[in-house]
Protein backbone atom coordinates (compact mmCIF):
# COMPACT_ATOMS: atom_id res chain seq x y z
CA UNK A 1 0.00 0.00 0.00
CA UNK A 2 2.05 3.01 -1.11
CA UNK A 3 1.19 6.25 0.28
CA UNK A 4 1.02 9.77 -1.52
CA UNK A 5 0.54 13.13 -0.82
CA UNK A 6 -0.94 15.99 -2.44
CA UNK A 7 -0.45 19.35 -1.96
CA UNK A 8 -2.63 22.70 -2.12
CA UNK A 9 -0.73 25.77 -1.12
CA UNK A 10 -3.26 28.12 -2.05
CA UNK A 11 -4.02 31.86 -1.56
CA UNK A 12 -5.41 31.17 2.45
CA UNK A 13 -3.60 28.45 3.51
CA UNK A 14 -1.41 25.24 3.02
CA UNK A 15 -3.37 21.98 2.69
CA UNK A 16 -1.51 18.73 2.77
CA UNK A 17 -3.37 15.27 2.18
CA UNK A 18 -1.93 11.68 2.49
CA UNK A 19 -3.51 8.82 0.64
CA UNK A 20 -3.37 5.39 -0.61
CA UNK A 21 -1.82 5.30 -3.73
CA UNK A 22 -4.06 2.73 -4.99
CA UNK A 23 -7.60 3.50 -3.15
CA UNK A 24 -7.46 6.83 -2.69
CA UNK A 25 -8.50 6.30 0.92
CA UNK A 26 -7.46 9.55 2.98
CA UNK A 27 -4.74 8.47 5.34
CA UNK A 28 -3.99 11.72 7.38
CA UNK A 29 -4.29 15.59 6.75
CA UNK A 30 -2.64 18.90 7.37
CA UNK A 31 -2.60 22.52 6.90
CA UNK A 32 -1.10 25.92 7.83
CA UNK A 33 -2.28 29.23 7.00
CA UNK A 34 -0.77 31.60 4.98
CA UNK A 35 -0.67 35.35 5.31
CA UNK A 36 -3.06 37.93 4.10
CA UNK A 37 -2.51 40.24 1.25
CA UNK A 38 -2.03 40.42 -2.33
CA UNK A 39 1.72 40.21 -2.20
CA UNK A 40 3.28 37.75 -0.11
CA UNK A 41 6.74 36.71 0.17
CA UNK A 42 6.82 33.42 -0.54
CA UNK A 43 9.38 32.25 2.21
CA UNK A 44 5.48 32.09 4.18
CA UNK A 45 4.51 29.30 1.80
CA UNK A 46 7.29 27.44 2.53
CA UNK A 47 6.75 27.75 5.98
CA UNK A 48 3.04 26.97 6.46
CA UNK A 49 4.12 23.54 4.07
CA UNK A 50 6.41 22.33 6.44
CA UNK A 51 3.77 23.47 9.36
CA UNK A 52 1.29 21.50 7.30
CA UNK A 53 3.26 18.71 6.54
CA UNK A 54 4.06 18.13 10.32
CA UNK A 55 0.68 18.73 11.62
CA UNK A 56 0.10 15.70 8.74
CA UNK A 57 2.21 13.60 10.61
CA UNK A 58 5.23 14.00 8.37
CA UNK A 59 6.20 12.94 4.86
CA UNK A 60 8.55 10.80 5.41
CA UNK A 61 6.37 7.08 3.74
CA UNK A 62 5.48 9.19 0.82
CA UNK A 63 6.37 7.64 -2.32
CA UNK A 64 5.17 10.64 -4.31
CA UNK A 65 4.11 14.09 -3.93
CA UNK A 66 2.65 16.90 -6.08
CA UNK A 67 1.90 20.43 -5.69
CA UNK A 68 -1.56 22.07 -6.69
CA UNK A 69 -1.16 25.78 -6.03
CA UNK A 70 -2.98 29.26 -7.00
CA UNK A 71 -1.99 30.36 -10.32
CA UNK A 72 -0.76 32.83 -12.10
CA UNK A 73 1.65 34.68 -8.95
CA UNK A 74 4.81 35.96 -10.06
CA UNK A 75 7.67 34.49 -7.91
CA UNK A 76 11.06 36.52 -9.34
CA UNK A 77 14.09 34.80 -8.50
CA UNK A 78 18.07 36.62 -8.93
CA UNK A 79 20.53 34.19 -10.09
CA UNK A 80 21.26 33.29 -6.87
CA UNK A 81 18.13 31.66 -6.27
CA UNK A 82 16.35 34.26 -4.08
CA UNK A 83 12.86 35.89 -4.53
CA UNK A 84 13.33 39.27 -5.65
CA UNK A 85 10.03 40.93 -4.68
CA UNK A 86 7.54 39.74 -2.42
CA UNK A 87 5.37 37.82 -5.35
CA UNK A 88 2.30 39.50 -7.10
CA UNK A 89 -0.56 37.43 -6.73
CA UNK A 90 -3.47 36.21 -9.46
CA UNK A 91 -5.82 38.55 -7.37
CA UNK A 92 -3.38 41.97 -7.24
CA UNK A 93 -4.76 44.32 -9.71
CA UNK A 94 -1.82 46.75 -9.85
CA UNK A 95 -1.17 45.24 -13.11
CA UNK A 96 -4.67 46.32 -14.99
CA UNK A 97 -2.76 49.14 -16.79
CA UNK A 98 -0.35 46.85 -18.05
CA UNK A 99 -2.63 44.62 -19.51
CA UNK A 100 -4.55 46.91 -21.22
CA UNK A 101 -0.91 48.00 -22.43
CA UNK A 102 0.34 45.04 -23.56
CA UNK A 103 -3.10 44.06 -25.20
CA UNK A 104 -2.84 47.56 -27.29
CA UNK A 105 0.64 46.71 -28.02
CA UNK A 106 -0.11 43.22 -30.19
CA UNK A 107 -2.67 44.53 -31.41
CA UNK A 108 -0.42 47.68 -33.13
CA UNK A 109 -2.49 49.93 -31.39
CA UNK A 110 -6.16 48.31 -31.87
CA UNK A 111 -7.47 46.92 -28.78
CA UNK A 112 -10.27 44.96 -30.09
CA UNK A 113 -7.04 43.03 -32.54
CA UNK A 114 -4.98 42.88 -29.61
CA UNK A 115 -7.38 40.89 -27.29
CA UNK A 116 -7.99 38.76 -30.20
CA UNK A 117 -4.27 37.84 -31.22
CA UNK A 118 -3.66 36.89 -27.33
CA UNK A 119 -6.60 35.24 -27.11
CA UNK A 120 -5.16 32.89 -30.33
CA UNK A 121 -1.53 32.83 -28.72
CA UNK A 122 -1.89 32.00 -25.18
CA UNK A 123 -5.85 31.04 -24.99
CA UNK A 124 -6.24 34.39 -22.89
CA UNK A 125 -7.09 37.74 -22.99
CA UNK A 126 -4.69 39.56 -20.72
CA UNK A 127 -6.58 40.79 -16.99
CA UNK A 128 -4.18 41.95 -14.61
CA UNK A 129 -4.07 37.80 -13.17
CA UNK A 130 -2.04 36.61 -15.55
CA UNK A 131 1.43 36.55 -14.93
CA UNK A 132 2.60 38.31 -18.08
CA UNK A 133 0.92 41.31 -16.97
CA UNK A 134 2.75 41.53 -13.36
CA UNK A 135 6.46 41.40 -15.27
CA UNK A 136 5.63 44.30 -17.30
CA UNK A 137 4.38 46.14 -14.07
CA UNK A 138 7.69 44.91 -12.38
CA UNK A 139 9.63 46.15 -15.73
CA UNK A 140 8.16 49.49 -16.12
CA UNK A 141 7.53 50.72 -12.07
CA UNK A 142 10.90 48.46 -10.66
CA UNK A 143 13.25 48.49 -13.29
CA UNK A 144 16.17 47.72 -10.66
CA UNK A 145 13.96 44.77 -9.73
CA UNK A 146 13.38 43.51 -12.95
CA UNK A 147 16.97 43.57 -14.14
CA UNK A 148 17.91 41.52 -11.44
CA UNK A 149 15.29 38.71 -12.99
CA UNK A 150 17.22 35.68 -13.55
CA UNK A 151 14.27 32.99 -13.85
CA UNK A 152 10.30 33.41 -13.44
CA UNK A 153 8.18 30.78 -11.48
CA UNK A 154 4.91 30.38 -10.40
CA UNK A 155 3.81 29.85 -6.68
CA UNK A 156 3.77 25.73 -7.53
CA UNK A 157 6.80 25.85 -9.39
CA UNK A 158 8.98 27.37 -6.48
CA UNK A 159 7.25 25.05 -3.93
CA UNK A 160 8.43 22.05 -5.92
CA UNK A 161 11.55 23.22 -6.46
CA UNK A 162 11.62 24.10 -2.74
CA UNK A 163 10.93 20.29 -1.79
CA UNK A 164 13.24 19.38 -4.34
CA UNK A 165 15.92 20.94 -1.83
CA UNK A 166 16.78 23.58 -4.11
CA UNK A 167 16.78 26.94 -2.78
CA UNK A 168 18.87 30.44 -2.37
CA UNK A 169 22.64 29.42 -1.84
CA UNK A 170 22.31 30.54 2.07
CA UNK A 171 19.75 28.95 3.19
CA UNK A 172 20.13 25.82 5.26
CA UNK A 173 16.38 24.25 4.42
CA UNK A 174 17.78 24.45 0.22
CA UNK A 175 20.96 21.67 0.77
CA UNK A 176 21.19 21.50 -3.46
CA UNK A 177 21.21 25.54 -3.52
CA UNK A 178 20.14 27.70 -6.87
CA UNK A 179 19.73 25.49 -9.22
CA UNK A 180 17.57 27.14 -11.44
CA UNK A 181 17.76 24.76 -14.37
CA UNK A 182 16.00 22.52 -12.45
CA UNK A 183 12.43 24.38 -11.91
CA UNK A 184 9.49 22.73 -13.36
CA UNK A 185 5.86 23.26 -13.99
CA UNK A 186 2.83 21.48 -15.88
CA UNK A 187 0.73 22.30 -18.38
CA UNK A 188 -2.10 23.56 -16.37
CA UNK A 189 0.18 26.56 -14.29
CA UNK A 190 2.51 27.64 -17.42
CA UNK A 191 -0.73 28.24 -19.61
CA UNK A 192 -2.13 31.01 -17.36
CA UNK A 193 1.36 32.63 -18.05
CA UNK A 194 0.32 34.60 -20.99
CA UNK A 195 3.58 33.30 -22.72
CA UNK A 196 2.78 29.78 -23.16
CA UNK A 197 0.80 28.19 -25.90
CA UNK A 198 -0.45 24.75 -24.19
CA UNK A 199 -1.88 23.29 -27.28
CA UNK A 200 1.54 24.27 -29.38
CA UNK A 201 3.21 21.40 -31.32
CA UNK A 202 7.14 21.63 -31.27
CA UNK A 203 6.82 22.63 -34.99
CA UNK A 204 4.78 25.51 -34.74
CA UNK A 205 7.62 27.76 -34.18
CA UNK A 206 7.03 28.41 -29.98
CA UNK A 207 10.94 27.99 -28.32
CA UNK A 208 11.18 25.65 -24.97
CA UNK A 209 9.24 22.85 -25.95
CA UNK A 210 8.91 20.00 -23.19
CA UNK A 211 10.56 16.89 -24.14
CA UNK A 212 7.43 15.42 -25.11
CA UNK A 213 4.79 16.32 -27.90
CA UNK A 214 1.99 17.96 -26.63
CA UNK A 215 3.41 19.76 -23.82
CA UNK A 216 3.31 23.02 -25.43
CA UNK A 217 5.79 25.77 -25.96
CA UNK A 218 6.74 29.04 -24.62
CA UNK A 219 6.08 32.22 -26.69
CA UNK A 220 9.60 34.09 -25.56
CA UNK A 221 8.17 36.65 -28.48
CA UNK A 222 5.76 37.64 -25.82
CA UNK A 223 7.56 37.56 -22.52
CA UNK A 224 10.08 39.82 -24.51
CA UNK A 225 6.93 42.06 -25.34
CA UNK A 226 6.42 42.32 -21.29
CA UNK A 227 10.17 42.38 -19.74
CA UNK A 228 11.93 43.41 -22.71
CA UNK A 229 14.22 40.83 -22.83
CA UNK A 230 13.83 36.77 -22.70
CA UNK A 231 17.32 36.13 -21.27
CA UNK A 232 15.60 34.56 -18.09
CA UNK A 233 14.84 30.51 -17.25
CA UNK A 234 11.71 29.46 -17.34
CA UNK A 235 10.32 25.94 -15.65
CA UNK A 236 10.63 23.17 -17.63
CA UNK A 237 6.67 21.98 -18.86
CA UNK A 238 6.51 18.54 -17.67
CA UNK A 239 3.58 15.58 -19.10
CA UNK A 240 1.08 15.01 -17.00
CA UNK A 241 2.77 11.90 -15.75
CA UNK A 242 6.45 13.07 -16.03
CA UNK A 243 8.40 13.20 -12.74
CA UNK A 244 10.27 16.55 -12.21
CA UNK A 245 12.38 14.52 -9.78
CA UNK A 246 12.31 13.36 -6.46
CA UNK A 247 11.94 14.93 -3.18
CA UNK A 248 14.62 15.80 -1.06
CA UNK A 249 14.65 13.36 1.90
CA UNK A 250 14.89 15.94 5.02
CA UNK A 251 11.17 16.93 3.14
CA UNK A 252 9.49 13.66 1.96
CA UNK A 253 10.32 10.00 1.08
CA UNK A 254 13.30 9.29 3.62
CA UNK A 255 11.75 6.22 4.57
CA UNK A 256 10.83 5.22 0.91
CA UNK A 257 12.96 3.04 -1.49
CA UNK A 258 14.32 5.92 -3.43
CA UNK A 259 12.77 8.47 -2.61
CA UNK A 260 8.87 10.24 -3.25
CA UNK A 261 8.57 10.91 -6.66
CA UNK A 262 8.15 15.36 -7.84
CA UNK A 263 4.71 15.21 -9.48
CA UNK A 264 4.86 17.94 -12.40
CA UNK A 265 1.73 19.54 -9.94
CA UNK A 266 -0.70 21.55 -11.48
CA UNK A 267 -2.42 25.32 -11.06
CA UNK A 268 -5.02 25.02 -8.51
CA UNK A 269 -8.20 24.79 -10.67
CA UNK A 270 -6.81 21.88 -12.87
CA UNK A 271 -6.02 20.62 -9.83
CA UNK A 272 -9.40 20.26 -8.45
CA UNK A 273 -10.51 19.23 -11.62
CA UNK A 274 -8.57 15.62 -11.15
CA UNK A 275 -9.53 15.67 -7.90
CA UNK A 276 -13.10 15.91 -9.08
CA UNK A 277 -11.82 13.38 -11.92
CA UNK A 278 -14.02 15.65 -14.60
CA UNK A 279 -14.51 15.06 -18.18
CA UNK A 280 -15.63 16.96 -20.98
CA UNK A 281 -19.20 17.57 -20.63
CA UNK A 282 -19.09 18.41 -16.71
CA UNK A 283 -18.83 21.84 -14.95
CA UNK A 284 -17.39 22.68 -11.49
CA UNK A 285 -18.44 26.00 -10.29
CA UNK A 286 -16.20 26.98 -7.10
CA UNK A 287 -16.58 29.35 -4.64
CA UNK A 288 -13.64 30.27 -2.71
CA UNK A 289 -11.58 33.04 -2.55
CA UNK A 290 -11.74 33.56 -6.05
CA UNK A 291 -15.29 32.30 -7.81
CA UNK A 292 -14.46 29.91 -10.86
CA UNK A 293 -16.54 28.09 -13.76
CA UNK A 294 -14.64 25.60 -15.52
CA UNK A 295 -15.13 23.21 -17.92
CA UNK A 296 -12.95 20.24 -19.77
CA UNK A 297 -12.69 19.88 -23.83
CA UNK A 298 -10.40 18.32 -25.70
CA UNK A 299 -8.95 21.41 -27.05
CA UNK A 300 -8.55 25.32 -25.91
CA UNK A 301 -10.91 28.18 -26.52
CA UNK A 302 -9.23 31.57 -27.93
CA UNK A 303 -12.22 33.83 -26.55
CA UNK A 304 -11.14 37.49 -27.70
CA UNK A 305 -14.11 38.52 -25.64
CA UNK A 306 -12.13 37.68 -22.85
CA UNK A 307 -14.87 36.63 -20.60
CA UNK A 308 -13.03 32.61 -20.81
CA UNK A 309 -9.90 31.68 -20.11
CA UNK A 310 -8.40 28.89 -22.34
CA UNK A 311 -6.13 27.50 -20.03
CA UNK A 312 -4.85 23.78 -20.04
CA UNK A 313 -6.19 21.33 -17.03
CA UNK A 314 -3.70 18.57 -15.49
CA UNK A 315 -4.37 15.51 -18.18
CA UNK A 316 -3.90 17.11 -21.81
CA UNK A 317 -7.01 18.67 -22.51
CA UNK A 318 -8.51 22.06 -22.11
CA UNK A 319 -9.47 24.10 -18.75
CA UNK A 320 -11.62 26.67 -19.90
CA UNK A 321 -12.35 29.26 -16.94
CA UNK A 322 -14.49 31.99 -16.13
CA UNK A 323 -12.81 33.48 -12.57
CA UNK A 324 -14.55 35.88 -10.50
CA UNK A 325 -12.47 37.96 -7.76
CA UNK A 326 -15.59 38.14 -5.36
CA UNK A 327 -16.75 34.59 -4.44
CA UNK A 328 -16.66 33.78 -0.28
CA UNK A 329 -15.17 37.35 0.62
CA UNK A 330 -19.04 38.51 -0.42
CA UNK A 331 -20.66 36.29 2.26
CA UNK A 332 -18.00 37.34 4.56
CA UNK A 333 -18.38 40.94 3.53
CA UNK A 334 -22.10 40.18 4.41
CA UNK A 335 -21.78 38.57 7.69
CA UNK A 336 -19.87 42.04 9.15
CA UNK A 337 -22.00 44.15 8.06
CA UNK A 338 -24.88 42.29 9.37
CA UNK A 339 -22.54 41.08 12.15
CA UNK A 340 -24.11 37.47 12.02
CA UNK A 341 -22.73 33.92 11.64
CA UNK A 342 -22.97 31.95 8.84
CA UNK A 343 -25.78 29.88 10.14
CA UNK A 344 -27.53 33.36 11.00
CA UNK A 345 -26.42 34.53 7.44
CA UNK A 346 -28.11 31.52 6.11
CA UNK A 347 -31.20 31.88 7.99
CA UNK A 348 -31.27 35.88 7.21
CA UNK A 349 -31.15 35.20 2.90
CA UNK A 350 -33.91 32.35 3.17
CA UNK A 351 -36.60 34.61 4.46
CA UNK A 352 -36.06 36.86 1.95
CA UNK A 353 -38.48 36.13 -1.42
CA UNK A 354 -36.34 35.35 -5.08
CA UNK A 355 -35.27 38.69 -6.03
CA UNK A 356 -35.00 40.46 -2.70
CA UNK A 357 -38.35 42.76 -3.97
CA UNK A 358 -35.98 44.84 -5.65
CA UNK A 359 -33.00 45.12 -4.13
CA UNK A 360 -29.99 44.29 -5.87
CA UNK A 361 -26.16 44.01 -5.11
CA UNK A 362 -23.56 44.00 -7.85
CA UNK A 363 -20.33 42.38 -5.65
CA UNK A 364 -17.71 43.96 -7.41
CA UNK A 365 -15.99 44.69 -3.73
CA UNK A 366 -12.17 44.00 -5.01
CA UNK A 367 -12.89 45.29 -8.60
CA UNK A 368 -13.87 42.08 -10.89
CA UNK A 369 -11.78 40.22 -13.48
CA UNK A 370 -14.97 38.45 -15.37
CA UNK A 371 -16.50 41.29 -16.41
CA UNK A 372 -12.88 42.75 -16.69
CA UNK A 373 -13.62 46.27 -14.24
CA UNK A 374 -10.16 45.94 -12.47
CA UNK A 375 -11.20 49.40 -11.05
CA UNK A 376 -15.34 48.67 -9.85
CA UNK A 377 -16.66 49.26 -6.59
CA UNK A 378 -20.08 47.10 -5.62
CA UNK A 379 -23.44 48.63 -5.99
CA UNK A 380 -26.26 48.16 -3.89
CA UNK A 381 -29.31 49.15 -5.67
CA UNK A 382 -33.24 49.58 -5.75
CA UNK A 383 -33.31 49.99 -1.47
CA UNK A 384 -37.32 50.73 -0.88
CA UNK A 385 -38.97 50.84 2.70
CA UNK A 386 -39.98 46.90 2.19
CA UNK A 387 -36.48 45.93 1.22
CA UNK A 388 -34.93 48.02 4.06
CA UNK A 389 -34.88 44.49 6.52
CA UNK A 390 -31.87 42.34 7.37
CA UNK A 391 -33.53 39.56 5.49
CA UNK A 392 -33.60 41.53 2.00
CA UNK A 393 -29.96 42.77 2.50
CA UNK A 394 -28.58 39.20 3.08
CA UNK A 395 -30.80 37.58 0.49
CA UNK A 396 -29.18 40.36 -2.58
CA UNK A 397 -25.42 39.53 -1.67
CA UNK A 398 -25.92 35.42 -2.06
CA UNK A 399 -27.69 36.45 -5.30
CA UNK A 400 -25.51 38.94 -6.54
CA UNK A 401 -22.40 36.96 -6.01
CA UNK A 402 -24.24 33.56 -7.53
CA UNK A 403 -25.29 35.70 -10.49
CA UNK A 404 -21.45 36.97 -11.15
CA UNK A 405 -20.80 33.31 -11.36
CA UNK A 406 -23.71 32.71 -13.54
CA UNK A 407 -22.59 34.86 -15.82
CA UNK A 408 -19.85 32.69 -16.08
CA UNK A 409 -22.02 30.04 -16.77
CA UNK A 410 -23.16 31.87 -19.89
CA UNK A 411 -19.69 32.54 -21.23
CA UNK A 412 -19.69 29.50 -21.43
CA UNK A 413 -22.85 28.32 -23.24
CA UNK A 414 -21.84 31.48 -25.37
CA UNK A 415 -18.56 29.14 -26.71
CA UNK A 416 -21.15 26.45 -26.87
CA UNK A 417 -19.65 24.23 -24.28
CA UNK A 418 -21.48 20.94 -23.53
CA UNK A 419 -23.07 21.04 -19.91
CA UNK A 420 -23.89 17.46 -19.03
CA UNK A 421 -23.16 18.11 -15.14
CA UNK A 422 -23.05 20.77 -12.94
CA UNK A 423 -20.83 20.38 -10.03
CA UNK A 424 -20.56 23.13 -6.51
CA UNK A 425 -17.61 22.90 -4.49
CA UNK A 426 -15.42 25.31 -2.11
CA UNK A 427 -16.32 26.21 1.14
CA UNK A 428 -19.01 28.70 0.28
CA UNK A 429 -20.88 25.18 -1.42
CA UNK A 430 -21.62 24.37 2.39
CA UNK A 431 -24.06 27.26 3.04
CA UNK A 432 -27.42 26.34 3.09
CA UNK A 433 -28.65 29.50 1.59
CA UNK A 434 -25.87 28.97 -0.97
CA UNK A 435 -27.16 25.20 -1.64
CA UNK A 436 -30.73 26.87 -1.91
CA UNK A 437 -30.88 29.76 -4.40
CA UNK A 438 -28.01 28.55 -6.42
CA UNK A 439 -30.43 25.82 -8.37
CA UNK A 440 -32.42 29.10 -8.52
CA UNK A 441 -30.06 31.57 -10.32
CA UNK A 442 -28.44 28.77 -12.53
CA UNK A 443 -31.42 27.64 -13.60
CA UNK A 444 -30.38 23.70 -13.55
CA UNK A 445 -29.83 21.10 -10.97
CA UNK A 446 -26.45 20.79 -9.08
CA UNK A 447 -24.59 17.88 -7.92
CA UNK A 448 -22.70 18.72 -4.68
CA UNK A 449 -19.98 16.59 -4.21
CA UNK A 450 -18.73 15.68 -0.14
CA UNK A 451 -17.01 18.51 1.38
CA UNK A 452 -13.28 17.86 0.63
CA UNK A 453 -10.06 19.20 -0.30
CA UNK A 454 -10.36 18.66 -3.99
CA UNK A 455 -7.41 20.69 -4.58
CA UNK A 456 -4.80 18.48 -2.80
CA UNK A 457 -6.65 15.49 -3.52
CA UNK A 458 -6.11 15.90 -7.22
CA UNK A 459 -2.70 17.14 -6.54
CA UNK A 460 -2.47 13.52 -4.34
CA UNK A 461 -4.28 11.85 -7.50
CA UNK A 462 -1.40 12.78 -9.76
CA UNK A 463 1.54 11.80 -7.44
CA UNK A 464 -0.41 8.25 -7.54
CA UNK A 465 -0.52 8.34 -11.08
CA UNK A 466 3.23 9.74 -11.50
CA UNK A 467 4.27 6.68 -9.51
CA UNK A 468 2.20 3.94 -11.01
CA UNK A 469 3.50 5.46 -14.45
CA UNK A 470 7.01 5.20 -13.11
CA UNK A 471 6.75 1.62 -12.04
CA UNK A 472 5.00 0.42 -15.03
CA UNK A 473 7.92 2.22 -16.98
CA UNK A 474 5.31 4.03 -19.66
CA UNK A 475 2.27 6.84 -18.73
CA UNK A 476 -0.75 4.07 -17.44
CA UNK A 477 -3.91 5.49 -16.79
CA UNK A 478 -4.73 7.97 -14.01
CA UNK A 479 -6.59 5.98 -11.16
CA UNK A 480 -9.72 5.36 -10.73
CA UNK A 481 -10.44 7.51 -7.25
CA UNK A 482 -14.36 7.97 -6.69
CA UNK A 483 -15.83 11.19 -5.76
CA UNK A 484 -19.34 10.50 -3.91
CA UNK A 485 -21.88 13.13 -4.16
CA UNK A 486 -23.62 14.40 -0.90
CA UNK A 487 -26.83 16.35 -2.43
CA UNK A 488 -28.29 16.97 -5.70
CA UNK A 489 -30.02 20.19 -5.83
CA UNK A 490 -32.81 19.94 -7.86
CA UNK A 491 -33.42 23.23 -10.52
CA UNK A 492 -35.87 26.13 -9.46
CA UNK A 493 -35.57 28.81 -12.09
CA UNK A 494 -36.44 32.05 -10.77
CA UNK A 495 -35.09 34.42 -13.44
CA UNK A 496 -36.68 36.90 -12.22
CA UNK A 497 -33.21 36.71 -9.75
CA UNK A 498 -30.74 37.43 -12.89
CA UNK A 499 -32.92 39.65 -14.95
CA UNK A 500 -33.06 42.32 -12.16
CA UNK A 501 -29.34 41.76 -11.70
CA UNK A 502 -28.18 42.23 -14.98
CA UNK A 503 -30.59 45.38 -15.05
CA UNK A 504 -28.30 47.24 -12.33
CA UNK A 505 -24.83 45.46 -13.34
CA UNK A 506 -24.95 47.24 -16.80
CA UNK A 507 -26.36 50.36 -15.80
CA UNK A 508 -23.06 50.42 -13.50
C1 LIG B 1 -7.57 31.36 -11.96
C2 LIG B 1 -7.32 32.24 -10.79
C3 LIG B 1 -7.71 31.80 -9.43
C4 LIG B 1 -6.52 31.37 -8.64
C5 LIG B 1 -6.94 31.12 -7.21
O1 LIG B 1 -7.32 31.96 -13.16
O2 LIG B 1 -6.81 33.31 -10.92
O3 LIG B 1 -8.68 30.80 -9.46
O4 LIG B 1 -5.93 30.25 -9.24
O5 LIG B 1 -6.05 30.41 -6.51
Amino acid sequence: MPLVAGVDSSTQSCKIVVRDADTGQLVRSGSAKHPDGTEVDPRHWWDAFTQAAEAAGGLDDVAAIAVGGQQHGLVALDADGNVIRPALLWNDTRSAGSAEDLIRELGDGDREAGAQRWADAVGSVLVASLTVTKLRWVRDHEPENAARIAAVALPHDWLSWRIAGYGPADDASAPLGPQLDKLFTDRSDASGTGYYDADAAPSDGGTDQGADEGVGAYRRDLLRLALGRDDVVLPRVLAPTEAGGVAHASVAGADVEGGALLGPGAGDNAGASLGLGMRPGDIAISIGTSGVVSAVAPTRTADGSGAINGFADATGNSLMLAVTLNAARVLDAARTVLDVEFDELARLALAAPPGADGLVLVPYLEGERTPNRPDATGTLHGIRLKSSTREHLARAYVEGMLCGLADGLDALRALDVPIERVMLIGGAAQSPAVQRIAPQVFGVSIAVPEPGEYVADGAARQAAWVLASARAGEPVEAPEWSTSIATTLVADPQPVIRKRYAAVRDLV
